[in-house]
């Protein structure tokens, strides 16, 4: 069974698709998308040897190592063009997933990308709003206290923009239209951390632009929240 955040990151996989899941690790997407026939190929990739020997055992404890196919490398170096419809980035920072999409640009045009990035989010979202991708969906998971937010992109072209301000950066374009019970929650939580930072920015007297963004960012928050 997947993890909450996994289980967001496969149901936003379309039915046969072909997956290469980059930073695979323990390759538990992979293997839990082909036993249920959900898709056609999988390719579990990983830039380090352990992973890559963990992936080995796991994928053969499962029965899968002629179904699921292994290789070691950098980011997108390992996927050929044409290969795959659909890329997994999941577990990596976002500045480190923006690296690995800007280094193969040659992947982006058909390409759909599912991101889930534990860091910079909003700087993912303005680096693929920048390039020209455009955002399809977006999903929060909750695991515990932690809230991880599934992005599923699409590369349009350089000119493209989709209707998005810089506010979208830190909500979430697509999420901010979602009305379930985790999205909400997650939105809670948003408020909580902007509006904690806020009073201690307060208390502290100082720093008059930080204050300002974070009362815009308070604002924004609880109008989303008002709507749900
Ligand atoms: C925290 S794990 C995430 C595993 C899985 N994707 C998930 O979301 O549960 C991060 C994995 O990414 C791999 N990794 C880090 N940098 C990478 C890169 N540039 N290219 C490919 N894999 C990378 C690490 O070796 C590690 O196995």
């Amino acid at each position: 069974m997947l993890t909450p955040r996994l289980q967001v990151i496969a149901d936003m996989v379309e039915d046969q698709a072909n997956v290469a899941d980059i930073g695979s690790d323990h390759g538990y997407l992979c293997i839990d998308l082909m036993k249920k026939g959900r898709i056609q190929k999988a390719v579990a990739s990983d830039l380090n040897a352990g992973p890559v020997e963990n992936l080995k055992k796991t994928i053969a404890v499962h029965g899968l190592t002629s179904s699921i196919d292994i290789r070691m490398g950098n980011g997108l170096d390992p996927i050929q063009e044409g290969e795959v419809d659909t890329v997994v980035i999941a577990g990596m920072g976002g500045v480190l997933i923006s690296e690995i999409l800007l280094a193969k640009r040659s992947l982006w045009k058909g390409t759909t990308f599912l991101l889930q990035a534990m860091t910079h989010r909003d700087s993912l979202r303005e680096f693929l709003h920048h390039h020209g991708f455009m955002f399809i969906d977006e999903a929060v998971a909750i695991e515990g206290k932690k809230y991880y937010e599934v992005m599923k992109v699409r590369y349009v072209d350089d000119t493209h923009r989709d209707m998005m301000d810089t506010d979208d950066y830190y909500l979430g374009p697509k999420l901010k239209k979602k009305t379930d019970e985790v999205t909400k929650k997650f939105y809670m939580y948003l408020l909580h951390k902007y509006s904690t930072i806020l009073k201690a920015v307060n208390e502290s007297g100082r720093n008059v632009e930080q204050r300002e963004l974070l009362e815009h960012q308070v604002s924004k928050v609880e109008a989303i929240l008002a709507c749900l």
